[in-house]
């Protein structure tokens, strides 16, 4: 777990991906027979064979905040870079790309309950407006930070989504034995601002089935929306999101190789949210897609859980998938 570890606690908000680009390039490079980056920051890594074009798809990118205004106070306010939930960021504390640490706290004379990202502001520890500016310009972004920490059966730690997907790609590619089909796998920028590196980048790799790994949410704490994912449950293959009906094709063979090899396995429906696999599938012509999600609690929180059962039950499959050949 020591390099899922370093996955998550690199800087990476969306459309700044360079530090862990460099850390996947590093960790495959002796593993595979390409590795090139595109124009949006995707990271294209391939795997040759002479069957055909399998899609992978990981996004490398988390969700975070960009500095918009700076009080003459010295407090920044700030927008959301992805799907930011404010009770989440209530009390958190981010970092900025230069190491400027800062607390997030709201208005407290208005309600929490009510409170928009809009009434929300960054304690950096200035005294005034030129101090602050000295630390944070505007448009600088930053993450929520969020320490690794292991239990006896799960990780917790910020930006699991989409860590734990590279990681599980990471290894998946490191562990396969012979290579029937031409893998891109490919460690996707801008998930969280719309699926974009995924958008561009398989326009650019034109495949012939593309499978994405992400976070999913799970229905299995106090209180939690009904959904059938639960943690510790095994792998979990898409049947359908926001953005995608799995196409039947990638969903069976997801379904028949994890029987074959008795790798533990759960169907998901979500209901909102929606992967890199949405955009591959809709590219030039179509691409039968799917999705194989690690359950994962707590999403977009600096806390995310996600069961190492789990996340071997995914690195096994998705290792089954590159070695099988694909029509
Ligand atoms: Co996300
Ligand atoms: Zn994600």
């Amino acid at each position: 777990m020591e390099l899922l570890k370093r996955l998550t606690q690199v800087s990476a908000p969306s459309g700044n991906e360079e530090g862990i680009r460099a850390l996947i390039a590093d960790e495959l490079s002796a593993y595979v027979d390409e590795i090139k980056t595109d124009a949006l920051g995707n990271l294209i890594v391939r795997k040759k064979g002479n069957g055909k074009k399998l899609m992978l798809a990981a996004h490398t990118d988390e969700i975070g905040i960009m500095a918009t205004f700076i009080e003459d106070s010295g407090f920044v306010r700030f927008a959301g870079i992805g799907g930011v939930n404010v009770h989440n960021a209530i009390g958190a504390r981010v970092r900025f790309l230069n190491g400027t640490v800062g607390v997030v706290y709201y208005e407290e004379k208005k309600s929490a309950k009510d409170a928009k990202i809009s009434d929300l502001y960054i304690d950096i520890g200035a005294e005034n407006a030129q101090a602050a500016g000295a630390l944070v310009g505007i448009g600088d972004a930053a993450v929520f930070m969020g320490g690794f920490e292991q239990t006896e059966n799960a990780v917790i730690s910020k930006a699991l989504d989409d860590r734990v997907g590279c990681y599980v790609l990471i290894q998946a590619l490191k562990a396969a034995k012979g290579c029937p089909n031409d893998v891109y796998a490919v460690f996707t920028a801008q998930e969280e601002l719309g699926l974009r590196g995924a958008t561009v980048s398989a326009y650019g790799v034109d495949p012939d089935m593309g499978i994405a790994i992400d976070v999913t949410d799970t229905g299995d704490t106090p209180g939690s929306e009904l959904m059938s994912v639960k943690l510790g449950g095994g792998a979990a293959i898409k049947v359908r999101d926001s953005r995608l009906l799995a196409h039947k094709k990638v969903r069976e063979l997801l379904i028949r190789l994890a029987q074959e090899k008795g790798i533990p396995y759960q169907l998901e429906v979500l209901q909102r949210g929606g992967t890199d696999a949405g955009a591959i599938s809709l590219t030039r012509s179509g691409v039968p897609c799917g999705v194989v999600s690690i359950p994962t609690r707590y999403v977009h929180s600096p806390s995310e859980m996600a069961s190492m059962g789990d996340i071997s039950a995914c690195i096994r499959l998705l290792c089954a998938v590159i070695e099988t050949r694909i029509d």
